[in-house]
């Protein structure tokens, strides 16, 4: 075997390693990891099993470790057969893995409330995975929708709240049907919660190069739950003396973020706000099938989980035109997240040589279908060499 320090990429060089969070609690290396492999609905299954044969490309070529992947076949199909997205001893199953590589969930033919709530939630809240780290930047070789805006000018990583806040699932709905018909939605901000995701971005923000934090409320208009964010963030902030912090307001954030991306690092917003903030900032570097996310548990009690931002795409599913790369990019910051940071580097690396050489699916203005995409990154890996 080669040591994990033999293959070096140009990607090392880029200084990427521990710039989304992945250095702040720091994992046992280990010769084998357990992935659990959940493709789901859609376009999931064809981006994750693409992501599966090139990660069994890599860890064979770098030699260092093994991937255990288990795949489980929890999606909508399982839920019209059996009335649930899961087994009901989910829960304990996946915490026997090291991680979860999740591709999406949804489905025409089920209420997408319900498929959310089955599957993707049912796993990121009992799990504790209250960090959604989303790093967005613009690849090679792709371009961004904005004038004049290259690689380098936009590169930022939005931390999302994610275990509560608009998404927190508390309210309900009384004389369903009639006219005088109420429906309520409660947003839920507790302390600890905003105090935990809070240290999370200053933490991701200090081990950046530019030590920047915008975090983005609405306290004008909502004046309890959003005035402690932006009080407990004033806390938090203390302890992070090096890190430069700002405040927008989530209307303005967008504004801001369109016009001048350069000013913007690390980004700290509430469940709903860095949701909606992500899929901008994806379209503005260039696609969402581009955007990875992991769904961190910061404590490392519980596995984390890893998809793609983008959900199951109905308008292209089983037409060979799902853009891969968003869920490569997924499974290098899994890598990163175990510990396994040079593997990620090199997959990253080759991902970004084929987006560079111009093969790329429709979606970045290309005429690659997900197979191309698949083929000429494991071809970049494969002419990785030892140094
Ligand atoms: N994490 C998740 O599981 C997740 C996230 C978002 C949406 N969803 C679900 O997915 C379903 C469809 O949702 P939607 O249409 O709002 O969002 P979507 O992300 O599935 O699709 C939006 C648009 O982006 C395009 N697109 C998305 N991923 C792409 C890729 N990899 N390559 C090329 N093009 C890509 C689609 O073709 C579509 O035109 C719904 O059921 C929704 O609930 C699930």
């Amino acid at each position: 075997m080669s040591s994990a320090g033999d293959i070096v990429s140009s990607a090392a060089a880029n200084n990427r390693t521990a710039t989304n969070g992945h250095a702040i609690a720091v994992p046992t290396l280990k010769t084998s990891y357990k992935i659990a492999s959940i493709p789901g609905d859609g376009i999931g299954p064809e981006v994750v099993s693409a992501t599966i044969e090139v990660l069994k490309v890599l860890t064979k070529q770098l030699d260092v470790f093994e991937l255990e992947i288990t795949d489980f076949d929890w999606g909508t199909e399982r839920y019209l057969k059996t009335g649930r997205y899961t087994p009901e001893d989910y829960l304990e199953v996946l915490k026997g893995f090291d991680a979860i590589l999740f591709g999406s969930v949804g489905s025409p033919s089920v209420p997408d409330h319900i498929s959310l709530w089955g599957l993707r939630l049912a796993i990121c809240q009992p799990l504790q995975q209250y960090a959604n780290v989303r790093p967005t930047r613009i690849l090679p070789g792709t371009k961004s929708p904005l004038a004049n805006c290259q690689p380098g000018d936009l590169d930022w990583v939005i931390v999302r709240e994610n275990s509560e806040g608009e998404y927190a699932g508390q309210g309900g709905r009384s004389h369903v049907g009639c006219d005088h018909e109420v429906a309520t939605e409660l947003s839920i901000f507790t302390r600890t919660g905003v105090r935990r995701i809070a240290q999370f971005a200053f933490s991701v923000a200090q081990n950046r190069p530019r030590k920047m934090l915008t975090y983005v409320t609405k306290s004008n208009a909502q004046r309890n739950g959003m005035v402690m964010w932006d009080e407990v963030i004033k806390e938090v902030a203390e302890d992070f003396p090096d890190v430069a912090v700002d405040h927008m307001l989530v209307d303005a954030m967008t504004v801001r973020m369109v016009l001048n991306p350069r000013s913007l690092d690390t980004i700290l917003a509430t469940n709903l706000h860095a949701d909606i903030l992500s899929d901008l900032a994806a379209a503005l570097a260039g696609s969402i099938g581009i955007a990875p996310t992991a769904n961190l548990d910061p404590t490392r009690k519980n596995p984390s989980m890893f998809e793609p931002i983008h959900g199951s795409a109905f308008d292209i599913t089983g037409l060979g035109l799902a853009n891969p790369v968003a869920t490569f990019w997924t499974a290098s910051e899994m890598l990163h997240w175990l510990g396994e940071s040079e593997a990620a580097m090199s997959l990253m690396y080759a991902v970004e040589k084929v987006c560079a050489a111009g093969i790329v699916t429709k979606d970045l203005g290309g005429k690659a279908g997900t197979k191309e995409v698949t083929d000429a990154v494991i071809k970049e890996i494969l002419d990785l060499k030892p140094q």
